[in-house]
């Protein structure tokens, strides 16, 4: 191990360096260090740092119209301060308090872990909502846990979000594109209703800078007139970071391939270290699969000694059943690993946790406002997560970091903060959100980080061509208004309004549930060849969209079926999601005055319907160089056929995609055919108006 690792020397004790990352200091959770497995849910909520601060951010709330709160991940700021909340009567009189999460999944887990924290059901009196899902009553319901995402949706019928008397936004550091949306606009809600009152939380922030985003200067002014109450000014609260000390280990050279490393590295550590579980950081649900499999295979290999290793994958779209195992605690002589996206960083806190392996990796979007493309792209992470990450490994008692990079690199190369998502991301759906809400002067809205002039123009002229905006960039009635109404993308959204006039919205409102989860196959490393024979059995001749068309209809046949679904090399509980979100969207359809109708066998309606909606993204076969090279006719970028598509080497002449990953080549993913004559029909401005690409053949 000593020849392949070095010992890091960025000082563990460290509170706060220049770069505002707070981090490792010395003293512990509690005084024993047995674990959390065998005290009472009320013992271990008086062991959380939190505890100590329940009076003070109380306190706080009362006399303060913003509270930021940081505190170390793992402190219990989600899942404490809305109880302390609710214990001191925010929540009578029919009040709510709402805690968001960027993510999906950490809103469903500490949503479960307070409702059983409180001994209550899930579902009533604490509660939750994420797209698509609504476990909350709104009669019972006290405490809501929701994305960032449904409370800006909450925003189009309750403008004021009159119901809640406290809105938590949690894991601000994170400034996700839609925390940084619900911020702009809470800021304003607050003009219209002190009462109201606000707690921004995260793990490191830059409190100064959010506080005077919440601190205009003509709130300064008032503030010095008169004493207001509550004050104006928000309330910095700072909870004490209390994890162990994390040693941090280094690779003496860069390593080229992170999902190997990351094997060995956990092989090495099961080996060499005491008992203690391992928590890995990759990016996305490939390598995390890609990772276990090895880990599974090598383990085996390696004989006796691995053979107590409990390997989980933790990434969002995982089922309950799923997430219940990475909380459970780890069985004696067993040592759990658990290989995640970057959802462990901060906003999971895992107990037990003594080893973190850090890839220096995530999956991000970028998005270049001059080509118009947006995609996934594996990125390195920012210095500030590279210490969060191995922040997790010192709850339980002093752990280790192995970082997969090295020292010079973590030192010199890396940035010290990420760029806020809305500075990296297409802003389509951001603009006609806030179009809905009423905010038309975009540019001008007050952000807590602006977003480019470029993107902002882009999306504009985007949801011009969709039909959505009009010349004075207003929402057009209907179609303006009906697209925001769908809880999807707008290219989406509108593809939905078209096949009503297309008369085959029956077909589409399938594909748009399908095209809203990750993927319907079931993941296949190392039976590629059966899942691609598999494929092979419901292949369209036009494309992916078509594909699932069948897939979803042999599916019907079979009954519903999870063996068909097994045989089919078809992710089951994919499927099921896939028949939720159909039926959600048959509700919002009618209510829209959408009539499902089949367009039973004639693909060409439900391709135009495609088109109508992702014309942006249209691309022509350029040459036949690496299985198909084509070209984004607005932009000219390099794009290929992922391999995972039905169309990867059949190579159409033109294609539209739903969306690019980003590995070696831009690939896109979930691929149809069209004809291109169909382009300038559907979107005349956005093709006619071309300086660099005049012609379409
Ligand atoms: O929000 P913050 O990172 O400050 O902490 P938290 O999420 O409130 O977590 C506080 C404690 O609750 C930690 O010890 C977690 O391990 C535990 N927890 C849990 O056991 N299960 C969950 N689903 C969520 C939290
Ligand atoms: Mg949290």
């Amino acid at each position: 191990m000593a020849q392949f690792w070095k010992p890091g020397t960025e000082k563990p004790r460290l509170v706060e360096d220049e770069d505002g990352g707070v981090i490792f200091l010395s003293s512990s959770y509690s005084s024993s260090s047995s674990g959390y497995g065998y005290v009472s849910i009320e013992k271990q909520r008086q062991r959380l740092p939190v505890y100590k601060y329940r009076t003070a951010i109380l306190y706080l709330v009362e006399s303060h119209a913003t509270t930021i709160v940081v505190g170390e991940t793992g402190s219990g700021k989600t899942t404490q301060i809305p109880q302390f909340l609710k214990e001191a009567g925010w929540a009578d009189s029919g009040r709510v308090i709402a805690c968001t999460q960027p993510r999906r999944l950490a809103v469903q887990a500490v949503a479960s872990r307070v409702a059983e924290e409180m001994g209550v059901k899930l579902g009533e009196e604490v509660g939750y909502t994420i797209r698509f899902e609504d476990i909350s009553n709104p009669d019972l319901t006290r405490i809501k846990f929701l994305t960032d995402g449904v409370l800006l949706r909450e925003m189009m019928d309750d403008p004021l979000l009159t119901k809640y008397s406290v809105i938590m936004v949690d894991e601000a550091h994170e400034r996700s594109i839609s925390t940084d949306i619900v911020l702009g606009l809470l800021k304003k809600i607050q003009k219209r209703r002190p009462e109201l009152r606000l707690i921004i939380s995260s793990a490191t922030i830059e409190a100064k800078s959010m506080s005077n985003f919440f601190l205009s200067s003509k709130r300064r002014q008032a503030l010095e007139g008169e004493e207001l109450r509550p004050r104006l000014e928000p309330a910095i609260l700072s909870v004490e970071g209390r994890g162990f000390n994390v040693q941090i280990h280094y690779v003496e050279d860069p390593v080229r391939d992170y999902v190997q490393a990351a094997v060995s590295t956990v092989l090495l550590i099961n080996d060499k270290e005491p008992p203690g579980d391992i928590l890995v950081f990759l990016t996305g649900q490939d390598d995390i699969d890609a990772a276990i499999k090895l880990l599974t295979e090598e383990a085996r290999s390696n004989g006796k000694n691995s053979s107590g290793l409990i390997i989980l994958p933790l990434y969002s779209g995982l089922t309950r059943a799923e997430q219940d195992l990475i909380f459970s605690p780890t069985p004696k002589g067993k040592r759990k690993v658990v290989i995640s996206t970057n959802i462990a960083e901060t906003s999971l806190t895992l107990e037990g946790i003594v080893y973190v392996v850090d890839s220096g990796f995530s999956k991000q979007r970028f998005y270049n406002p001059i080509s118009d493309i947006e995609n996934l792209v594996v990125a390195p992470i920012s210095k500030a997560s590279a210490r969060q990450r191995a922040g997790r490994a010192g709850r339980l008692r002093p752990g280790m970091c192995y970082r997969l990079y090295t020292e010079e690199y973590f030192l010199n190369e890396m940035s010290v903060q990420g760029i806020p998502e809305i500075q990296r991301s297409n802003l389509v759906s951001c603009v006609i959100q806030l179009k809905a809400l009423g905010i038309d002067n975009i540019l001008g809205f007050d952000w807590p980080a602006s977003p480019s002039p470029e993107s902002m123009i882009r999306a504009l002229e985007v949801l011009f061509s969709l039909g959505v905006l009009d010349d004075d960039a207003k929402l057009t009635s209907p179609v303006g208004f009906q697209v925001a109404e769908i809880p999807l993308e707008p290219m989406i959204a509108k593809m939905i309004l078209s096949s009503n006039e297309l008369g085959c919205s029956d077909e589409i409102i399938t594909i748009a549930a399908v095209l809203s989860i990750q993927s319907i196959w079931f993941s296949a490393r190392g039976a590629q060849k059966e899942l691609d024979e598999a494929k092979l059995r419901f292949a369209a001749a036009e494309g992916d969209h078509v594909t699932f068309l069948n897939i979803y209809k042999g599916f019907l046949q079979s009954g519903r079926s999870s063996k068909w679904c097994h045989k089919n090399f078809i992710n089951y509980h994919a499927m099921k999601k896939v028949m939720e979100i159909r039926e959600q969207l048959k509700r919002i359809a009618l209510r829209l005055g959408i009539v499902l109708k089949s367009c039973e066998t004639d693909m060409q309606l439900v391709r135009k319907a495609v088109t109508a909606g992702f014309f942006a993204n249209a691309c022509r076969l350029e040459a036949y160089s690496h299985g198909g090279m084509y070209k984004t006719i607005r932009g000219s970028q390099e794009v290929y056929i992922h391999p995972s598509s039905v169309l990867f080497r059949v190579n159409p002449k033109c294609v539209i995609y739903h969306s690019l990953v980003s590995t070696d080549r831009q690939y896109m993913r979930n691929v149809i055919s069209i004809d291109p004559s169909w382009l300038t029909e559907v979107a005349p401005h956005f093709y006619q108006q071309q300086r660099h690409n005049p012609t379409i053949h």
